[in-house]
């Protein structure tokens, strides 16, 4: 039997590093650069973190050897600050109780029934947009979040998040930067020692809870139940014991989806659009998809698979800009990758921000080239040199909506209006919580 080894790294500890505080991405990408497909970093003395790069580990750890990995604590920890057990933290028995609960909201014919959702909140923000003067200023990231976020409210809880979608979006921005700070600073205050950051995050919280339970205290007094997600979750009793969820898990799970459904949606498209302006080769066969299959009206559901260039431009906007950048893990249990030994309680990341650039794998890796989603395209890759949506088991409960909901929103908005930059100012990627752009995007909105 082969001799396992520890893969190549630098020497240094990188938690005493500035470079790789400052720019945690470029510092990965050079490490990539310069060790290879597997690269151990010491961070502190007794923590050590492996970036696995190759499709064939990133397979190993998501799927084929799943069982030896589980969601990294010192990520999870932090984000269940905000989201309690919900479901994109839960592990074991309870987390397949809760999927096996939601998987149906997410099934082929539930989509259908929410597209007319998407379709008809993109179609007012196209009517918010044309009674702005031609030529307006906006902040395209904030955009995307309210729209996605009504749009999930409205989707999974039939709620109108209307005069909360502000508050709600503002806020949860505020949360991200503080969770981003807790999974990557070293030294931490718990959050029961009242530092201003603690305060102020906690303050945070108490707004956007008040907001999700109110979406549920809602529901209790309704007459009629309409049949959506929340009433799965709401109607759910224990298969031992006939209880059902406490206020607690209920308000665990809806702020966890609509953190999860709307953050990630939202800077993908911000992202494509961005991406249209710099290719307008790309945005003029676009354009031309719009007019052949739309005709000059809004779209509607039945459009989502009548556009398969504008699903293309979101399906490569995610190869470039993958919200989640990179997928935190834990081994169980010492593990063997590719030759390379990997201990027990080792962090692992799995970072498709660089695996979708992989030379190996893509060819021209940092040109924007939708044709590269092709069905024949696709069905050549490796499973695994693609995964935005995460892969195995835990792979995105709502891919699909994702997809669906994206490719309804960039053709409805790109119809009405082109975007054109607002500032010279370039535009950089901050890896803080999702793959965001730095500087918010301000587009000036012209009419078409
Ligand atoms: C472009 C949009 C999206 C991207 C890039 C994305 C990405 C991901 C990724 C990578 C994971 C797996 C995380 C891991 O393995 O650690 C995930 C999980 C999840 N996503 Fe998404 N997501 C998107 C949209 C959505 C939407 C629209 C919803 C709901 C409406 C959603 C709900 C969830 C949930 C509930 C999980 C946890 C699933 C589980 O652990 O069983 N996501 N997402």
């Amino acid at each position: 039997m082969a001799i396992s080894r520890t893969p190549p790294g630098p020497s240094a500890y990188i938690a005493f590093s500035k470079s790789y505080r400052d720019d945690r991405l470029g510092s990965y990408g050079q490490a990539w650069k310069t060790y290879g497909d597997l690269i151990h970093f010491k961070v502190l003395p007794g923590l050590d973190l492996y970036l696995a790069v190759h499709p064939e580990a990133v397979g190993h750890i998501l799927n084929s050897h799943g069982q030896a990995y589980k969601k990294a604590v010192r990520a999870s920890k932090p984000l269940s600050l905000l989201l309690g057990e919900g479901i994109v933290i839960s592990e074991g028995e309870t987390w397949r109780r809760q999927r096996r609960l939601m998987q149906p909201a997410f099934h082929q014919q539930s989509l259908w029934n929410v597209a007319s959702v998407m379709t008809r909140f993109a179609q007012k923000r196209v009517e918010m947009w044309e009674s702005y003067p031609n030529g307006s200023v906006i902040n395209l990231v904030e955009q995307m979040q309210q729209l996605t976020l009504e749009i999930v409210g409205e989707a999974l809880f039939s709620a109108d998040m209307g005069e909360n979608v502000d508050s709600f979006t503002h806020t949860f921005r505020r949360t991200t930067k503080f969770i981003d700070d807790q999974i990557n600073t070293l030294f931490k205050f718990p959050l029961w020692v009242p530092t201003p950051q603690n305060r102020q995050f906690i303050q945070n919280r108490h707004t956007l809870n008040r907001i999700a339970m109110n979406l549920i205290r809602g529901r209790r007094q309704q007459q009629s139940t309409p049949h959506d997600l929340l009433a799965m979750i709401m109607g759910a009793q224990d298969a031992d014991t006939g209880s059902r969820m406490s206020d607690q898990e209920l308000l665990d799970e809806v702020m966890t989806l609509l953190v999860a459904g709307h953050e990630t949606v939202s800077v993908t498209l911000a992202w494509a659009f961005h991406l249209l302006l710099k290719h307008p080769e790309v945005l003029s066969k676009l354009q031309h998809e719009i007019e052949i299959v739309l005709n000059d009206r809004p779209p509607n559901p039945d459009d989502y698979i009548r556009l398969p260039y504008t699903r293309m431009i979101i399906e490569e906007t995610l190869r470039l800009f993958p919200p989640a950048w990179a997928l935190p893990r834990e081994t169980m249990i010492e593990d063997e990758i590719q030759g390379y030994q990997i201990p027990k309680k080792a962090l692992v990341l799995v970072p498709a921000y660089f695996t979708h650039r992989h030379p190996e794998f893509w060819e021209n890796p940092e040109e924007f080239n939708p044709e590269r989603f092709t069905q024949a395209e696709t069905s050549k890759r490796h499973k695994f040199a693609y995964y935005p949506f995460g892969g195995g088991p835990r792979i995105c409960i709502g891919n699909q909506f994702a997809l669906m909901e994206a490719t309804l929103v960039l053709s409805t908005l790109a119809q009405r209006f082109h975007l054109e930059p607002a500032s010279d100012k370039p535009v950089s990627i901050d890896p803080t919580f999702t793959l965001r752009p730095k500087n918010d995007l301000p587009m000036r909105l012209v009419r078409r």
